[in-house]
């Protein structure tokens, strides 16, 4: 059983031995135990109070003992900006990808789907399936995104500098920018999502008139307490900077890290805690209400990616088509579901699978979701064994050359919305 840390964004400290935390200082002359003393600043060091992230860290031997960076020379479909490839209007959707047939790790396995904006600018992500059927041997961290990884199936152990977490599917995991860690299987196979977030760290939502309470408590996020490896040998480094995977030799283990204290840390959020906000009268919401994390752009309100789920609820509204309704946006959405089905999609939208209605590109409920929809009894119901959620951005996700010619993308999406009838009564007296 893992120990964890609570609160959304602390100031927290840990040690795994104790006595190896300096005291009252960060940089002592000799720090405790012989460790050396490194800060991982995951923020500019100017930036106001309330925004800026860094943690100490008191390790065996310093991060910058490493060979240099060369290629990584596995072959891999785990791509970065620029995404500057013929994007289509399209609605698009996808089966679930499969589980690898050959021994495959967390990294080797991810294949990008879709992505925008540019590292250099600090703006965007992407968007990522992976499958993997093997635990990592090497060690990985991305220069260029914070990692939100949302596992479908298969539990994870995600060992970090900082510590371990345990992710099962209906938890997430957010890994900050620049953190070193490996991912190790529970499970024989595992497979699920990843965001990357190119933009500013992901953070709880504001909530407005909703008040004090609500959406995604903060002492629900679980950081990990502080755990090492002393361990020699040959090992590899891998590291994602600027869209492209390098990787550097290592005579140690990265996770070194015997002590730590600061606000950059890696964090865990179990789903079922989300307090869910909906209409008690009428109408249907828009999905904000389901926010759980936020990256916001320089614009107020207009979220570089919002991370958004749909999870089991009350539907009680009198008078109204309780599914979603028909739509266009602004706003790029990226869906995939964890599991049971989506009520605007209730066919054809699995578990694993995704899909995409970018900028302006008309969706909503399919031809059954709609039929039900506008003539069931309007009982109170509880929607349960459901969760869908959505990458919300202000860019336009682009598709990557893997996504819009995989076999598992759905050549008859739009078939789902073709059959809706014209129900118009132009002559009703
Ligand atoms: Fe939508």
């Amino acid at each position: 059983m893992l120990k964890y840390l609570s609160g959304f964004g602390n100031h927290f400290v840990s040690e795994a031995i104790n006595g190896s935390l300096p005291k009252g200082c960060n940089s002592p002359q000799k720090p405790p135990r012989g460790l050396y003393a490194e800060q991982i600043n995951g923020s500019a060091f100017t930036m106001p109070r309330h925004s800026n992230q860094r943690s100490w860290v008191y390790r065996i031997q310093p991060s910058v003992m490493h060979s240099d960076f060369t290629p990584y020379t596995s072959k891999t479909s785990f791509i970065g900006s620029p995404f500057d490839n013929n994007c289509p209007p399209n609605q698009l959707r996808w089966n679930h990808l499969g589980l690898p047939s050959i021994p495959t790790d967390f990294i080797n396995g991810i294949k990008t789907m879709v992505g925008q904006g540019n590292t250099s600018n600090l703006s965007g992500g992407a968007v990522h399936i992976y499958s993997a059927n093997k635990s990592m041997d090497s060690y990985f961290y991305n220069a260029d995104a914070e990692m939100l990884i949302i596992p479908q199936s298969g539990r994870l152990l995600l060992k970090t500098e900082l510590g371990k977490i345990d992710v099962s599917p209906l938890e997430i995991a957010v890994i900050p920018r620049g953190i070193k860690f490996q991912v190790l299987l529970i499970d024989s196979e595992a497979y699920g999502y990843v965001c990357e977030n190119y933009g500013v760290p992901f953070k709880l939502p504001d909530l407005g008139p909703i008040g004090s309470n609500a959406l995604a408590n903060p002492r629900d996020f679980l950081t990990p307490v502080a755990a090492f490896e002393n361990i020699a040998g040959d090992f590899k480094l891998i590291c994602k900077f600027e869209g492209n995977l390098w990787q550097a030799n290592l005579t140690h283990s990265p996770l070194n890290a015997v002590a730590w204290h600061g606000n950059y840390a890696p964090y865990k959020y179990d789903l079922r805690l989300f307090n869910t906000i909906g209409t008690i009268s009428f109408d249907h919401p828009d999905p904000s209400i389901f926010t759980v994390l936020t990256s916001p752009s320089a614009v107020s309100g207009l979220a570089n990616i919002d991370f958004v789920i749909f999870p089991p609820r009350w539907m009680v509204a009198e008078d109204t088509f309780r599914p979603p309704w028909y739509h266009r946006n602004l706003m790029s959405e990226f869906m995939g579901l964890i599991t049971g089905k989506y009520d605007a999609k209730p066919d054809g939208f699995v578990p694993g699978g995704a899909s995409l209605h970018n900028r302006m590109s008309a969706h909503g409920p399919d031809n059954n979701a709609h039929s039900k929809g506008s003539t069931k009894e309007l009982k109170p119901e509880f929607i349960d064994n459901t969760m869908a959620f959505m990458l919300e951005s202000s860019q336009v996700w682009r598709p990557t050359e893997f996504a819009l010619n995989t076999d598992k993308l759905q050549k008859n999406y739009m078939a789902c919305w073709q059959n809706l009838p014209n129900m118009f009564e132009q002559h009703v007296e």
